[in-house]
């Protein structure tokens, strides 16, 4: 199934990707490092419909990352402010400098993990969807996605190995960005927690929790 899981979904996101500012318009090439990095920093613990208006603001005030980067710790707190997690912010600055010193983001996802702020889901969020890079890219959407569409019955957080694995094997070696992408917006618009729409879903014909009956019941969680 990987193949066609992968075909489909992206043809599913070219009619159906979520208009957001920091990705490229249709036709247009790769967007920007500095805002797909901006951007999924701030989306790791915040909504979209939260991060939008920071993104606004940060890229309106700082353009680029040589901009970020002459920028005061205060200011850049202070226009952090409302978004939460501020090691996020004390991060965000400090590798802006990094990356200015060193004249702009490195490509690949090894050397991005070594960046300030920069964990594995960020650093392989950054080099597939900014750099093309095939990486395997696993937020809280895509690991719902994965745990029904393989009927993975692992409670979280120990099915994350097999989650990631799973994920591995669809994600495709040309557009694994937009894959990734896509997952994200599946999970956000259609394979919801508690109202998955498989009868919209492009992935339905390949899904065993729709299979099974339930996808809500996945995925589970271990008691805390
Ligand atoms: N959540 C985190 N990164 C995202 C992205 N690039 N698109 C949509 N949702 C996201
Ligand atoms: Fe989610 Fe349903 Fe699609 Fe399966 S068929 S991935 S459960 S929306």
């Amino acid at each position: 199934m990987d193949d066609r899981v992968s075909t489909q979904l992206l043809n599913w996101y070219d009619r159906n990707a979520r208009s957001l500012p920091w990705r490229a318009l249709p036709g247009e090439k790769a967007p920007d490092p500095y805002r797909v990095w901006l951007s999924e920093v701030m989306l790791q613990q915040t909504t979209v419909a939260a991060v939008k208006p920071y993104f606004q603001k940060f890229t309106q005030k700082w353009p680029t990352v040589q901009d970020l980067a002459a920028a005061s710790d205060e200011d850049v707190m202070a226009a952090w402010a409302g978004l939460g997690y501020y090691s996020r912010a004390r991060n965000l600055a400090k590798c802006a400098r990094e990356v200015a010193e060193i004249g702009g983001f490195p490509e690949n996802e090894a050397a991005l993990l070594k960046l300030p702020g920069l964990g594995a889901y960020t650093a392989a969020a950054v080099a597939a969807i900014a750099f093309g890079k095939r990486a395997v890219v696993v937020d809280a959407n895509v690991e719902r996605v994965v745990a029904r569409l393989f009927a993975i019955t692992e409670p979280l957080p120990a099915a994350r190995k097999v989650i990631r694995e799973a994920t591995d094997t669809i994600t495709p070696t040309e557009r694994s960005g937009d894959f990734a992408q896509a997952m994200m917006d599946l999970g956000a618009t259609i394979c919801t927690v508690r109202d998955p729409k498989c009868l919209l879903c492009p992935l339905s014909v390949d899904c065993r929790a729709k299979e099974a009956g339930d996808p809500t019941e996945l995925p589970k969680k271990a008691p805390k």
